[in-house]
């Protein structure tokens, strides 16, 4: 479906997660453009702009319009930029930044609201990014299901990631800052839209609150497998100049690693959230009359 708004054309990209708006030049925006743009990305959890030229300045002034800038404490920041964090993968490195299913920030108290990926260097063929969306890994569950992870918690970290013991493969700076420990419901209410959102993710949660490790790998394990299925999902092939903008809250992302004797630099502007809560409990249905 194609949706025509003050000019802009908004293109879904996939059934449940995704949209690319075109016909809009970001250093330019007006009021009434920014707010078709915010409403875009409530509804669809991503958005994506192409043929994008801006300077790590323009960036951080389309940043501000959505909130204060996070200020990343373990990514290589641009010169003279310190909001603007490279994510960055040189043609001889085997590692990638965010190469699994993942939420950014899911260790902070207050995770942050997204991040606005600018793709400065892409490979020729390689390296997309895939978008999940968690109301639909969310509203895929049976009513069973839902119950359960409903009444649940889950522990969240940065240490095992960015910490000193950390398997960083040299892709982060600052291991001592990796102090982050944050509980957050296994289902969130996200803060814009109100919809339960699936909120646990591979790359950051350690366990189920109160469980054991042991405990809690199967029901994690399968979580995660149906967080990242295909149905859910969209891929974004990169171009110099395009842009995804995520919600933490809505989607989970997985930067592909395929492009080995390629650089891939993108300039990534990150926007603090608010406080999460848990999804509001279910009425009990009511038994079928025999
Ligand atoms: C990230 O996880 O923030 C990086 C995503 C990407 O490089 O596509």
């Amino acid at each position: 479906m194609t949706v025509l708004l003050l000019g802009m054309k908004i293109v879904r990209s996939s059934p449940n997660v995704g949209a690319e708006i075109l016909g809009v030049d970001l250093r330019l925006l007006t009021d009434g453009e920014f707010e078709a743009i915010r409403e875009a990305f409530t509804d669809h959890g991503v958005i994506f702009f192409r043929d994008q030229d801006l300077a790590p300045d323009e960036h951080i002034e389309f940043a501000q319009r959505w909130g204060d800038i996070n200020v990343n404490r373990f990514f290589t920041a641009v010169d003279g930029h310190p909001q603007v964090a490279e994510v960055r993968k040189e043609p001889g490195q085997l590692a990638n930044i965010g190469g699994v299913w993942h939420t950014d920030h899911s260790y902070d108290q207050i995770p942050a609201l997204g991040s606005i990926l600018y793709a400065r260097e892409v490979p020729p063929v390689g390296g997309d990014t895939m978008f999940a969306s968690q109301y639909a890994a969310f509203d895929a569950l049976t009513d069973g299901m839902k119950e359960t992870l409903l009444n649940l918690w889950a522990d969240h970290s940065s240490r095992h990631v960015f910490g000193q013991d950390g398997d960083n493969n040299g892709l982060y700076n600052n291991p001592s800052s990796a102090t982050q420990d944050a509980v957050h419901p296994v289902v969130i209410e996200h803060p814009l839209s109100g919809r339960a959102a699936l909120y646990v993710n591979v790359g950051f949660t350690l366990r189920l609150h109160g469980w054991s490790h042991h405990e809690s790998a199967p029901l994690l394990g399968w979580l995660y497998e149906h967080c990242g299925r295909a149905e859910f999902s969209t891929r974004f092939t990169w171009r110099p100049g395009s842009i995804a903008m995520w919600d933490n809250r809505a989607v989970q992302h997985y930067a592909l690693n395929d492009y080995f004797g390629h650089r891939r630099l993108m300039h990534r502007i990150t926007i603090e959230g608010t406080p999460i809560g848990p999804a509001r409990r279910q009425p009990r249905p009511v038994a079928a009359a025999a």
